[in-house]
């Protein structure tokens, strides 16, 4: 019995989990008794201490990248709405700055996450980095990272970044091929890459970024390029994206019309584990599925990239369509920057959705979220007695060879390497699948086919 009986290589699962429980409008929309439970739980309940991660969502770009399937807004550089959304995001963090759970959290990991924050002007994006220092303690803070992308890192809001605490930036490059960054009409040139490369040197900063593997036509070779690439150019923490063109990646008409086809489950599972052992193999070391460290660089992990993961942590996630979990609470913020900025100028919280989570929800989470992104789920962290779907699934995968049970530890064999979310995916309650359908379906109009097609595969 091995981990392919249980797993057909083309039908491995790749959809990743982020967010878990997700939280929609759909099934979780803010009803006052939720707003008002949530609300209260903040200003009255002592977090003691409690480690945290932060997350800041700046939603803008300067153009859509022809992959993309982030919900971005594009913008104008001198464009008004960065102005209000950074009013708005400064009322946000007054808000929590004001609530005694969130005082008392201990928050130890940041992320400036997007979209591309340094779209921001540099004023704005000053008045959102000092906002965080006034508001929230991040004497404890270890890793504070930062997104950019080559056309809008500058060496001016390099030096911001740099004075207001920043200790990583990390950037997408997605790939080195000159024909596939013709066919991705990537826009930035080995120039404009060594250009800022020094000046990320000049400031100290490791070379941290997103490379992308399962893109149409791309090669074993192609991919090894790029790999090979990181590694001789000594990128610190590299940050393997699988390709996914889904609405609203400007490239998915093609896929529609079916005019591009996307490399096979088997494939794609090829071409992953084909960067596990070459990097791997090169030194580097696992940090999360799709993020590796070389281990001479310990000041380019991502910590908040780990704990993201996992139940110890809570997440005060913060901006506009934002999902986070604290205080025992599941949410997302209004996405609509209008709806979302009217709310926190109106200096209550912008929560769209919430919904309460449980000790057994959060040991679902640590399942699902530990065994698909970090591969293993300490014992230490479970909060509540096994559930029989819990039984079930760890004596299937054990007797299988995919998963080691340790004194102290879950963890996924060598044999499982690749097949995490479909491991991951046998701890999804029926609730939570629900839930996550329901997600897709309160998503924007553009994705509605999407959600459709996902609606039919995950339905029992
Ligand atoms: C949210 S973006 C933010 C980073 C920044 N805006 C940039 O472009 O460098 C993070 C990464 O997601 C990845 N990504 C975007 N669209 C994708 C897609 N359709 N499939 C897989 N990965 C994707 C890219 O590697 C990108 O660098
Ligand atoms: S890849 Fe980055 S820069 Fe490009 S559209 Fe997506 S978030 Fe924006």
């Amino acid at each position: 019995m091995s981990v392919e009986d249980l797993y057909p290589v083309d039908r491995v699962r790749h959809m990743p989990f982020f967010y878990y429980p997700t939280v929609n409008t759909d099934t979780d929309p803010l009803i006052e008794e939720s707003r008002a439970a949530f609300a209260e739980g903040l200003a009255r309940r002592d977090a003691g201490g409690r480690k945290a991660i932060l997350y800041l969502h700046v939603p803008f770009c300067r153009t859509h990248c022809s992959f993309c399937f982030y919900n971005i807004n594009v913008v104008q550089e001198d464009d008004p709405v960065m102005r209000a959304y950074a009013d708005a995001i400064l009322r946000e963090m007054q808000y929590y700055g004001a609530q005694a759970y969130a005082r008392g959290l201990s928050i130890e990991h940041v992320f400036i996450g997007g979209g591309t924050p340094t779209r921001l002007p540099d004023a704005q994006l000053r008045r959102v980095l000092q906002g965080l220092r006034d508001h929230f303690d991040l004497s404890r803070v270890e890793d504070f990272t930062i997104e950019m992308n080559l056309e809008t890192m500058t060496p001016s809001n390099l030096e911001i970044c740099h004075e207001l605490g920043v200790n990583r930036v990390s950037f997408g490059w997605q790939t080195s091929v000159p024909r596939l960054r013709k066919f991705l009409a990537l826009v930035p040139s080995e120039e404009t890459l060594a250009d800022r490369l020094s000046d990320l040197e000049r400031l100290g900063y490791p070379v941290i970024w997103d490379i992308m593997y399962a893109l149409p036509s791309q090669t074993t070779e192609d991919w090894q390029y790029d790999l090979d690439r990181s590694i001789e150019l000594g990128v610190a923490c590299v940050d393997i994206h699988r390709t996914d063109l889904v609405p609203p990646a400007p490239l998915y008409h093609l896929v529609r019309e079916g005019k591009l086809q996307l490399p096979s489950q088997a494939e794609a599972l090829a071409q992953y584990r084909q960067a596990y052992r070459s990097l791997i193999d090169a030194g580097y070391e696992f940090n999360t599925f799709q993020q590796f460290n070389r281990a001479d660089v310990p000041s380019a992990v991502s910590h908040y990239g780990r704990y993201y993961y996992r139940s110890s942590h809570d997440m005060l996630a913060l901006g506009p369509g934002a999902m986070g979990i604290t205080c025992d609470w599941a949410y997302m913020n209004e996405r609509d920057i209008a709806a979302y900025a009217e709310k926190a100028n109106a200096g209550g919280p912008v929560w769209s959705c919430a919904h309460h989570v449980s000790d057994e929800t959060w040991q679902e989470r640590d399942f699902v979220l530990g065994l698909g992104q970090l591969w293993s789920v300490p014992k230490s962290l479970l909060r509540a007695p096994l559930t029989p779907q819990q039984e079930t699934s760890l004596e299937k995968l054990i007797v299988h060879g995919a998963l080691l049970d340790t004194p102290d530890e879950y963890r996924l064999s060598d044999d499982a390497i690749g097949y995490h979310f479909s491991i991951a995916g046998e701890f999804q309650t029926q609730q939570e699948i629900g839930r996550n359908v329901g997600y897709l379906r309160s998503m924007p109009t553009e994705i509605v086919w999407n959600s459709s097609r996902k609606r039919k595969r995950a339905t029992p």
